[in-house]
């Protein structure tokens, strides 16, 4: 493996990583382009092929199987990632797209206590049973809630069950019928509106 087919990651706070060193993810291709990006608050350097997808880049080269890959052309949702905190749908979208920009996969939005209560809401509602649906789930639904109840000092939105069914209508689940995620995503909201309420 030559020196500029490598994929690898360092610390976003660090010094940049040349590409070619560090803990190396080898890749197969011999031509491609290099892109340097930030996933789930890690640096990411790679030389890729042109046609390489998203998941693909994300699953096969990073490791991060938890982004799901069910029908592959833009229509089941659960590839779904946030690039530059919007929702993607990551079998949609070409690994050399996210040059310069911020990926975030399910990894990274249920890191430590992230999304926790959203999580939470999930279990308790049994807003899921085989959980193949429930990454791309998560990523349109954390992008919603930071929209709409928001960061600190931001103000509430409207967030009512018709909203969010429309929000989630791009994301199929074949086993819950969805009553139990729109729940946890309205429980979720009230929370999280309460909490701003009272800080
Ligand atoms: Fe991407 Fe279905 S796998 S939308
Ligand atoms: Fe099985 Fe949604 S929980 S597809």
């Amino acid at each position: 493996m030559s020196s500029d087919q490598t994929a690898g990651t360092d610390d976003r706070t660090g010094p940049a990583a040349e590409p070619g060193t560090g803990p190396g993810i080898g890749l197969d291709s011999e031509f491609g382009t290099e892109i340097d990006c930030t996933v789930n608050d890690r640096r990411v350097y790679a030389t890729v092929p042109d046609r390489l997808n998203l998941a693909d880049f994300l699953r096969d080269r990073l490791g991060l199987t938890g982004t799901h890959l069910g029908c592959e052309h833009g229509v089941c949702g659960a590839c779904t990632v946030l690039v530059d905190g919007r929702s993607v749908r990551s079998c949609l979208m070409l690994a050399v797209q996210v040059h310069g920009r911020t990926v975030t996969t399910v990894e990274g939005l249920t890191a430590g206590d992230r999304n926790a209560d959203l999580c939470a809401a999930m279990t308790r509602e049994h807003g899921l049973q085989c959980g193949f649906c429930t990454p791309g789930f998560l990523a349109t639904a954390a992008e919603l809630l930071q929209e709409t109840v928001g960061a600190a000092g931001r103000p509430m939105g409207t967030l009512d069950e018709r909203v969010v069914r429309e929000c989630l209508s791009g994301n199929v689940c074949r086993c819950t019928g969805y009553t139990g995620i729109v729940r946890a995503v309205m429980q979720t909201a009230a929370m999280r509106a309460a909490q701003a309420e009272v800080t």
